[in-house]
């Protein structure tokens, strides 16, 4: 291994990791190393670049705690986190498409059952979300517990913000029998990921902004189904097709402002007016 030169380096480097006894790990770790090389000679790499760079990574794990993860950040901002989450999504071509869960979801939030109100003493506008968990043949899915979480009139979910109740504007939900779920909440709102790290950093340098369209996170459990992660998007948000994270998907993206027909009305009889009214169908790839 002395003679080791520009044209040889790169085959020198595989064989050395070629030892991992997984061999997913062989085959991840020499592609990366290829790959990796190829990038440097492609953009001629300079050291000064990469001392840069390096800074940066540094940058990104000192802003890293265990509340915050700099490097999961990174690769949502890259577009990276999207990607692997589209390739999984693809394998269940007759499923609704899945999306990104980010950095707020909390187990064990309080069960809610179905119908529940998260409006509390929340601000904001109120609707009404609901809609059918189906499985690809179309039939009902009975039962699925649904976790919400969504940001509040001020933008912050309630792990980023001290002054909200522990569960602010979450839980976890239960469709019935016939895979119908509803909720009550306020409207969420766009918001930014978090700017003051390596994350933000990255996102000046690239000329983009750190906004989310506004969206509600779910995540839908039902026994012989795969977890399914999603969103539901404002599709009228002035922040729709420029999310910073690439997590919007056309088929999540609904309207939050249809007012309520005389049905929704008396479903929704508890629902403080005025209110308006969110739809949104999942259908769920089986385990
Ligand atoms: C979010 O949806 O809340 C989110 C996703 C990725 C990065 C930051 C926040
Ligand atoms: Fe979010």
């Amino acid at each position: 291994m002395r003679d080791i030169s520009y044209d040889n380096i790169t085959d020198i480097v595989v064989r050395a990791y070629q030892g991992a006894d997984d061999p997913r790990l062989r085959e991840i770790l020499g592609l990366l190393v290829r790959r990796l090389h190829d990038f440097c000679r492609e953009v001629r790499l300079t050291p000064e670049e990469w001392e840069r760079a390096m800074g940066f990574l540094q940058r990104a794990a000192e802003a890293t705690t265990p509340e915050r993860n700099e490097f999961i950040l990174l690769s949502d901002l890259l577009g990276v986190s999207a990607l692997v989450d589209l390739m999984e999504s693809r394998k269940d071509t007759d499923a609704s498409i899945t999306t990104l869960m980010g950095p707020f979801y909390v187990p064990g939030t309080p069960d809610l059952g179905n119908g529940a109100n998260l409006i509390g003493d929340n601000d904001g506008e109120r609707i009404a979300v609901y809609g059918q968990i189906r499985n690809t043949d179309g039939a009902p899915v009975p039962n699925a517990t649904i976790e919400v979480w969504q940001n509040a009139p001020n933008g912050l979910y309630t792990v980023q913000d001290p002054n909200q109740s522990e569960h602010n504007l979450r839980g976890t939900l239960h469709a019935d029998e016939n895979g119908s779920y509803a909720f009550a909440t306020v409207k969420p709102i766009a918001y930014q990921v978090p700017g003051d790290g390596a994350g933000g950093e990255l996102v000046r340098a690239g000329g983009r902004h750190c906004w989310r369209p506004a969206h509600i996170h779910l995540m839908i459990r039902a026994d012989g189904y795969k977890r399914h992660v999603s969103q539901i998007f404002n599709v009228d948000d002035p922040y729709i097709d420029e999310d910073s994270v690439f997590g919007v998907r056309a088929p999540l993206a609904v309207p939050y402002d249809r007012e309520p027909s005389e049905g929704e009305l008396q479903r929704f009889a508890d629902v403080e007016r005025p209110f308006n009214v969110v739809e949104a169908d999942f259908v769920l790839a089986r385990a």
